[in-house]
């Protein structure tokens, strides 16, 4: 039984699979219906606010035949102290996965040790791979040919990501840019460069920790093929909104830098967005602005995702 907690707990080969199969779900969507998880229910535990990616595993799970459970963690009892491992055993007595947005990655770790049903990682404070599986395969699709390797066409490309370079999406980008055979140069300021977590994950995996940190936000999009932000602030980080403005600033993504990558560059934010802050109003609008593609393929994806672990499920 596989979890997915992190981008490399998928292989080469069953990355390669998730991307082919979200290629057929979004080509067959609304023609036929598809019943990987028929006759399955599972649950959905939500910490903080969601609207992509609650939205694309309920539908995403009603298309593939399952029931999706919403659970807010405040009407769940463990809201109320109980065990995370409690949660696990006694919500596998009863479906058959679970998907988890929280604050600790450590709670999903804890989550899926002890559960008996595959878990899906829906954003964590380090890491949110849902989201990067969406985002490679939006820039794959546009770079392969119509049956072309989506996984090869993304091999030797360079990412930029810009602003907070120490939360989910950065660390994310960093693992995810590893296991695509991506380049990445991240520019952030002094104090959100990445972590000891993000280094000691890819020395624990024997990868090369060889991303590039910078202050020059125009040397990190020199020759990017992605132009990656995403907000400064983020979920539980409210209170430092007023400080992080100030020292992210020179980062945000201006139609200016935007212009000093790869004349071909797409633009790429996970959302939502703040306009006039991490970027700027008329590069969302650009064509090659692919937010919105990201955002659709979020339910693709994890339609592919879902059935990958659940055809784990007994191995
Ligand atoms: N990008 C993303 O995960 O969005 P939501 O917070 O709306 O789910
Ligand atoms: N870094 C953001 C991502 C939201 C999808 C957050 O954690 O709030």
């Amino acid at each position: 039984m596989k979890h997915f907690l992190k981008e490399t707990d998928l292989g080469p080969i069953e990355l390669g699979e998730v991307f082919s199969l979200a290629r057929e779900f979004k080509r067959a969507r609304g023609r036929h219906a598809q019943g990987t998880l028929s006759g399955q229910t599972w649950a959905m535990i939500f910490a903080k606010s969601s609207t992509r990616t609650r939205v694309s595993f309920e539908v995403g799970i009603n298309e593939l035949g399952g029931h999706p459970l919403f659970l807010n963690t405040g009407d769940i009892q463990l809201g109320r102290g109980e065990s995370i491992e409690d949660t696990a055993r006694v919500l596998s007595r009863f479906v058959h996965g679970i998907v988890i947005r929280t604050f600790e990655h450590a709670q999903v770790e804890r989550l899926a040790a002890a559960a008996t049903v595959p878990v899906i990682n829906a954003l964590t404070d380090f890491l949110h791979p849902c989201q990067i599986y969406a985002d490679a395969f939006t820039a794959a699709e546009r770079w392969a040919s119509p049956d072309g390797d989506l996984v090869a066409a993304l091999r030797g490309r360079k990412i930029a990501f810009l602003g907070d370079t120490g939360f989910n999406m950065a660390n994310s980008w960093i693992l995810g840019a590893s296991l695509f055979g991506m380049r990445i140069a991240l520019a952030g300021p002094r104090g959100h460069e990445p972590g000891e977590r993000i280094r000691a994950l890819l020395k624990a995996e024997g990868r090369p920790a060889d991303f590039q940190f910078t202050s020059d936000p125009f040397e990190a999009v020199a020759g990017a093929d992605i132009v990656y932000t995403d907000v400064w602030a983020s979920m539980g980080q409210e209170s430092e909104a007023g400080a992080r403005a100030g020292t992210m600033r020179p980062f945000s993504v201006t139609a200016r830098l935007f212009a000093a990558a790869k004349p071909d560059a797409l633009f790429m934010h996970c959302l939502p967005a703040h306009p006039g802050e991490e970027v700027e109003q008329a590069v969302l609008d650009n064509p090659r602005s692919v937010i919105f593609d990201e955002a659709e393929n979020r339910l693709h994806v994890q339609k592919a995702i879902l059935s990958v672990l659940s055809a784990s499920r007994g191995k």
